[in-house]
């Protein structure tokens, strides 16, 4: 009893900790549109929820992810990382690539680093698809392009948190550690000893998970993004918590990335909508971006 109603509180509590200065997310829609364009909308969610295995897209995944392991629920899910409202905000100015990107851009890039995978050619059925299937889920909401950066407009004033920022600039081999116990009472049970997932469970580090230039590998992107979702059904972590836990899981080793790696032949690819050619990181340069050492966090001083 006692138990379950420490559960119930921390549940409140993340959940006010996300509404706050959020607008409430929609309801997904429930019914498909007619004809071709349903097909489409279909065919689009099939690849967001099994986008390595689906034949469309399984040659341009380079790991064990799907669209769906990150954007929960195939984005239908309210928490940071939803596709509600998405397609509202495009086109929009990303300061990643230095020009106005269309969501099937925004779509495609996912590819190349979540995905560790290839970028898709623009105009392909499944590139198509998954644009027809996050537009649909934005029917009838206004729309608001933004001229900053491309994300849902429920989440752009509080995506990434910024409090989380001075905890990782603070962060230090003790947090290292403590991520590493929130680990394994937190997150192992689904992520299995060695973070490679197991099942439908993925995997959060090694060469079967995103790459050093994924969102995902950022770690204010990453801790906000635990801390709205994960242990999944059960958002619990503090702040502190979060931030420790993605110290550690982002210290681990994972791809490299290098854009140009991720680009199809210009005669294939077409043209790529970006001022920016060349970008390249590690986990390194990942734990650098805050003023840290990744050697000095991970302990390896320690070790004799
Ligand atoms: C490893 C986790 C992960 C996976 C897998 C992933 N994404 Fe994302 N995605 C993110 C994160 C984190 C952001 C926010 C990125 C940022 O602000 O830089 C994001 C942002 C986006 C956005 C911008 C819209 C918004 O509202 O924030 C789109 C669209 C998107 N992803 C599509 C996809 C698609 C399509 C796939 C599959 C091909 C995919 N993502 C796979 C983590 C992931
Ligand atoms: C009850 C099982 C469960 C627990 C516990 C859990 N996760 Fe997850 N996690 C999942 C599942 C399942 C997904 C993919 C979402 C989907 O497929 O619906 C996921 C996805 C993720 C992802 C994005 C995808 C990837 O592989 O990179 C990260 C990061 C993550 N979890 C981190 C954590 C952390 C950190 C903890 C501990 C605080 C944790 N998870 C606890 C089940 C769990």
């Amino acid at each position: 009893m006692k138990a379950q109603w420490v559960a119930m509180f921390a549940l409140t509590v993340a959940g006010q900790a996300l509404a706050a200065g959020v607008a409430q997310v929609p309801n997904p829609p429930t019914q498909y549109p007619e004809g071709e364009l349903g097909r489409m909308v279909k065919l689009g969610e099939d690849i967001i929820m099994h986008t390595n295995t689906q034949p469309l897209t399984k040659d341009l995944v380079g790991n064990k992810l799907q669209c769906t392991s990150c954007h929960l629920e195939g984005g239908r899910s309210k928490t940071i990382g939803t596709f509600m409202g998405t397609a509202t905000a495009f086109p929009a100015y990303s300061e990643r690539e230095k020009t106005v990107q269309t969501l099937q851009d925004r779509i495609n890039n996912c590819f190349m680093r979540s995905m560790n995978g290839k970028r898709p050619i623009i105009d392909t059925e499944a590139s198509i698809a998954m644009a027809t299937y996050i537009t649909w889920l934005s029917e009838g909401q206004p729309m608001k392009m933004n001229a900053k950066k491309p994300v849902t407009p429920y989440f752009t004033a509080t995506w990434p948190d910024k409090d989380v920022v001075p905890l990782i600039k603070q962060a230090t081999h003790e947090s290292y550690v403590n991520g590493q116990k929130v680990y394994q009472q937190k997150c192992l049970a689904c992520h299995a000893e060695n973070g490679q997932g197991v099942g439908n469970f993925p995997p959060l580090w090694g060469q079967d998970s995103y790459n050093t230039g994924a969102g995902m590998s950022k770690l204010n992107k990453m801790a906000s993004w635990v801390e709205s979702n994960m242990p999944l059904g059960n958002a619990n972590l503090t702040k502190q918590e979060a931030v420790d836990v993605t110290l550690y899981v982002d210290a681990q080793p994972r791809p490299n990335f290098n854009l140009q790696d991720h680009l199809l032949p210009r005669s294939e690819m077409g043209y790529y909508n970006s001022k920016v050619l060349e970008e390249k990181h590690t986990v390194r340069s990942n734990f650098k971006m805050f003023g840290l050492d990744v050697d000095t966090i991970r302990g390896d001083h320690l070790i004799p």
